[in-house]
């Protein structure tokens, strides 16, 4: 865990989030290769490799076991060292020049700090101009001071691997333009309703803000663009950058249903609770925090409420045309 991000990702969120994730390191099987196959630190030198943003460490296993394991075997590496590093990726974690390369999944798009939403929980759907242009300047200041101090934590040669939520602002990848967009609709409507019952006041409505932000390729790319960048002088330099468009998974085999007509209500009733479960592990703390001066027992009432209304708001929706795609940048940086 970290200071600044006050979420607690749980065995919830390690069995349906954690499992896409776990899936999506595939993608980085050619770099991995890569990486065993072009080594260059001499025999007998230690190999470390850092996990940022890990949770329980469940989602990178996989990945891990398969560099790590290579990397024994192949080129004949025994002084394996794995950092899982418990404080802020926004602070120095390590000593310069420890890594040959370090992953971070899921995690980046987590800021320092985030803005008052007056009346959205993110960018999206509401936030107004103001609080989106402060948000993205603390995403880019944000992305700046990780990307420089992770340089001074990789060993020249070494790499970074990084799985971000992200948002395809151009659609220049796929048909929705941001991640999630229609998730936080859903929430946003769903707090609105809250508040409008008087089930919480409008001070607590207006205190559960988002910390995160989905960057676009431009954004992500920005601190690589200028030889007098300060990134690009420390010696960062993006080798791939590609972003996708991936269906939920939970929610897919439901919009097959659909296509297919041999929808149930139950099967309907099982994916939506399902989903909305997958989404409380990440969201929750923040309606929690929100909360903060009521008892525990009336913190608790007020969000099983929200996540009930949940299920039933996105029971209404027609899921299959409303472009529930999680956008994921699939970044590879080296350090020269
Ligand atoms: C969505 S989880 C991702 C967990 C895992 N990497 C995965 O891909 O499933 C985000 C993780 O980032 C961590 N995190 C968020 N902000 C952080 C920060 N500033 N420093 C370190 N970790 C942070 C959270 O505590 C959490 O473990």
């Amino acid at each position: 865990m970290n200071n600044e991000c006050p979420a607690v990702f749980n065995d919830q969120y390690t069995s349906s989030v954690g499992a896409i994730v776990r899936s999506q390191t595939d993608y980085f099987d050619d770099t991995v290769r890569q990486i065993i196959e072009t080594s260059i630190i001499p025999r007998g030198e230690p190999f470390t490799v850092g996990d940022y943003g890990s949770h329980d460490g469940s989602s990178s296993k996989d990945i891990l076991e398969h560099l790590l394991g290579n990397w024994r075997e192949s080129p004949n590496h025994q002084k394996v060292f794995l950092s899982m590093c418990p404080t802020s990726f926004y602070e120095q974690c390590v000593p310069d020049n420890t890594f040959h390369v370090l992953l971070s999944f899921w995690s980046v798009h987590f800021l320092p700090s985030s803005v008052w939403y007056k009346d959205s929980l993110n960018t999206f759907p509401d936030g107004s101009r103001a609080e989106c242009d402060a948000m993205a300047a603390l995403a880019c200041d944000g992305w700046q001071r990780f990307l420089l101090i992770r340089a001074k934590e990789i060993k020249s040669g070494g790499c970074m691997l990084l799985i971000v939520p992200a948002q395809d602002t151009d659609m220049t990848y796929g048909e929705s333009r941001v991640h999630l967009q229609n998730l936080w609709v859903a929430m946003t409507t769903v707090w609105r309703l809250l508040r409008d019952l008087h089930q919480v006041t409008e001070c607590e409505y207006e205190a559960a803000n988002y910390p995160g932000y989905y960057r676009n390729e431009e954004e992500l790319r920005a601190p690589f663009r200028d030889d007098a960048s300060p990134v690009v002088k420390a010696g960062l330099r993006i080798r791939s950058l590609t972003l996708t468009h991936e269906k939920i998974h939970i929610l897919k085999q439901r919009c097959k249903d659909i296509e297919q007509e041999t929808e149930d209500m139950d099967d309907l009733e099982s994916s939506v609770s399902k989903f909305v479960s997958a989404i409380r592990s990440w969201t929750e703390y923040m309606f929690m925090q929100a909360l903060s001066s009521r008892s525990p027992d009336s913190r608790r009432d007020v969000v099983n409420t929200f996540y009930d209304l949940l299920v039933e708001h996105i029971k209404q929706q027609d899921i299959s045309t409303c472009g529930w795609d999680n956008v994921i940048a699939y970044v590879v940086i080296t350090k020269k």
